[in-house]
């Protein structure tokens, strides 16, 4: 399998996440996680997997994250396995009835990540996931790492048990 990982962070977060899915997928033979900056959109040749990762910024995907979606050209994605990831605030422990409102109306990044990449022709293997942090820095709460790890290891036994 050749898989990418491919992610934007402000404060560490959603690449901790990007790096153990990553690792979680295969050998850095097999996988490469970039920083979305560093990947131009015609590297996605010969890709059997792309996994798109953002921190939400706004209830959306940051503006790297989209301009690098917008980049891809229509149809580039063809058979390729897609998935998203976010990172976010547990709305719970924010505890804004302001920011609970607005999440529940425009949701978080993961979701319009996952549209564009379907749009784009990506085959979607498993629904798109977000993974909370403490305050808006971070860290990660407790057992979103382990929890990175089971959804990639869900999306490599599902990547081979259909090849
Ligand atoms: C300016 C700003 C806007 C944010 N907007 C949201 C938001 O709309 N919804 C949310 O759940 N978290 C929001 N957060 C928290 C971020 O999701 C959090 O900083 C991010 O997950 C950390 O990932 P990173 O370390 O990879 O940057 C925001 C944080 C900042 C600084």
């Amino acid at each position: 399998m050749r898989a990418m990982v491919i992610y934007d962070s402000v404060f560490g977060n959603t690449e901790k996440v990007a790096k153990i899915i990553g690792e979680t997928l295969g050998t850095s033979d097999e996988v490469t996680v970039l920083r979305v900056t560093n990947v131009n959109p015609k590297q996605l040749t010969d890709l059997d997997l792309l996994i798109v990762g953002s921190p939400t910024r706004a209830f959306k995907a940051t503006p790297a994250i989209n301009a690098f979606l917008a980049k891809i050209p229509s149809g580039a994605l063809n058979d390729i396995h897609v998935a998203a990831f976010d990172t976010r605030m547990s709305i719970k422990d924010v505890k804004s009835s302001i920011l609970t409102f607005f999440a529940k109306i425009f949701g978080f990044a993961a979701e319009p990540i996952a549209a564009k990449l379907r749009k784009k022709q990506g085959l979607q293997i498993v629904p798109p996931e977000g993974f909370i942090v403490i305050g808006s820095e971070g860290p990660l709460r407790e057992g979103e790492q382990e929890r990175a790890t089971r959804w990639a290891d869900q999306i490599k036994k599902l990547y081979d048990n259909s090849h």
